[in-house]
This record gives structure tokens, sequence and C-alpha cells, in this order.
């Protein structure tokens, strides 16, 4: 991912430990620091809430209701299209905004040093407000054909928040290629790598044949020999809508 990542690019990683005799591994710790160590920025550390979590008993922990999604970059300045996952005020800003203290109308340095600092007044009069680094999304794995695929919204708001169309989404650990499917609706071009070739076979069935097109060596795709390559480009994504 180091090598092929763009300097401007973002690799999210979704990955939780494992309880093995009743304790958490330290293997996401342990791959932070080497990851660290390669090289990558630890940008950010972005919660999956599953909403839908079935219930449970567990002698010593409670049902486990979270992944993590990590944020790695090459660069601290990269691509982050913030306006795009906006999300309503909610009712709490009618209420909230109502009131203002005095330490509300000027910038409010954090009081454990983490530097963010927040100015609630910015906020009166406007409609959306740019999210937390919370996800609440439902599992949606009983029609995927594969237990552990994505809720479609969960590579979808990191597409939207990282990538412009046109640009390039990989999934290395592709599996009933959620994230693919997603980027193909959003017009990004993508690249999935999977070990199991019942995966590989069963994703390259639900792509069209434009997409399949795009995934094979380049054959001559078949349209007017007179149009110039941004005209067959504009041809091909007519198909893909
Ligand atoms: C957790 S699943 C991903 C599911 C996917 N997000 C989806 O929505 O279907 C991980 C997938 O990565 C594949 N995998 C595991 N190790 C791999 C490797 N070294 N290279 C490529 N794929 C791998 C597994 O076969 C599995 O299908």
């Amino acid at each position: 991912m180091l090598r092929v990542l763009k300097p401007s690019g973002t690799f999210i990683l979704n990955i939780k430990e494992k309880v093995v005799n009743g304790e958490c591994s330290t293997y996401v710790m342990e791959l932070i620091l080497a990851m660290h160590k390669q090289g990558w920025l630890w940008t950010e550390e972005f919660i999956w809430h599953k909403k839908n979590c079935y219930p449970g008993k567990w002698p010593n922990r409670f049902r486990d209701a979270w992944e993590r999604l990590l944020q790695f970059n090459k660069n601290k300045k990269f691509n982050m299209y913030q306006e795009e996952v906006m999300v309503p005020m909610g009712d709490w800003a009618k209420t909230r905004l109502k009131k203002l203290s005095q330490t509300d109308r000027k910038r409010d340095e954090s009081k454990v040093g983490s530097g963010f600092g927040k100015n609630i007044s910015n906020w009166v009069g406007r409609d959306m407000a740019y999210p937390t680094n919370v996800l609440h999304l439902a599992t949606e794995c009983s029609n995927k054909k594969h237990s552990a695929a994505f809720p479609e919204g969960l590579p979808e708001w990191f597409i939207r928040l990282f990538t412009r169309e046109n640009d390039t989404v990989l999934d290395p650990f592709m599996g009933s290629g959620t994230t693919n499917m997603v980027a193909k609706k959003m017009r990004r071009n993508s690249i999935g790598i999977e070990l199991l070739p019942e995966y590989y076979e069963m994703v390259k069935s639900q792509l069209s044949s434009v997409d399949v097109y795009l995934l094979e060596p380049r054959v001559k795709p078949v349209v007017s020999a007179s149009l110039n390559h941004r005209q067959v480009k504009s041809n091909q994504l007519k198909h893909t809508v």
C-alpha cells in the first residue's frame, strides 16, 4: 500500500483484535507501531458502531458493537472533501445555540491539551455540521454471500470523504466486492485483490461487461473507429450509469 498509494491519498484499514483465551490480542497495536516504523502517519481512528449488533451474554464482557477503521497517510496534507459528508445540525442546536455563554462566543481551547478548540457561536444559523468520527451503520451480511461483508454505507462514506469522481479506489481484501460495487456507483475506478478464487469469480460475474473490460488486459472497445480517446471514455461512462 505504501508503494502504490498516491502522496495525497488515504489508506483506511478496518481491523479489530480477536479475544484469545479471554484476553484481547495486541496485534492491532503492534501493527500500528510497525506501520509507523514503515513510514505511515497514523492520522485518525474512526469507529463503526454496529447498530444491529445481536444480543448475547458473556461472563466477562458485553457484546461487541463496534469496529475500528484506522486512517493512515503518507503526508500531513492529503485530499479530504469534508463538505461531502456533512450532516444536519440536529435538534440540539435549537436549544444549545439559543443561549450562548461568554465561553461559547470565543475559541475555547481543549482542557486536556489535545489542541482541538471550539467556538460554538460559529454554528449559529447553520443547517449542516461536520460529522463526528463515529459512524452508526447496521451490518448487512445476509444477502452478500460473504460472512464479513461491509455495509455499503461504510466504503461509501470514506470514498466520498477522500476521493473525487474518476479517482481510483483499491481494496486489497476484496471479499464480496462491496467496495468495488460502491466505487462503481460513485463513478470511481476501482481495483480489488482477493485470495480466494470463488470470491474473485463471484465479483467478476456481478460486474457488467464495461467493468470487466476495465479489469482485464486491454482489448479493443467495440465503438465507432471515429471516436477519440475522450469520446470512448465518455461512451463507457454512459454505459456504467
Ligand atoms: C473481511 S473479508 C472482506 C470483506 C469485504 N469487505 C466485503 O465487503 O465483502 C477479507 C477478505 O480478504 C481475503 N484475504 C485474506 N487475506 C488476503 C490476502 N493476503 N490477499 C488478498 N485477499 C486476502 C479473504 O479471503 C476475505 O475474502
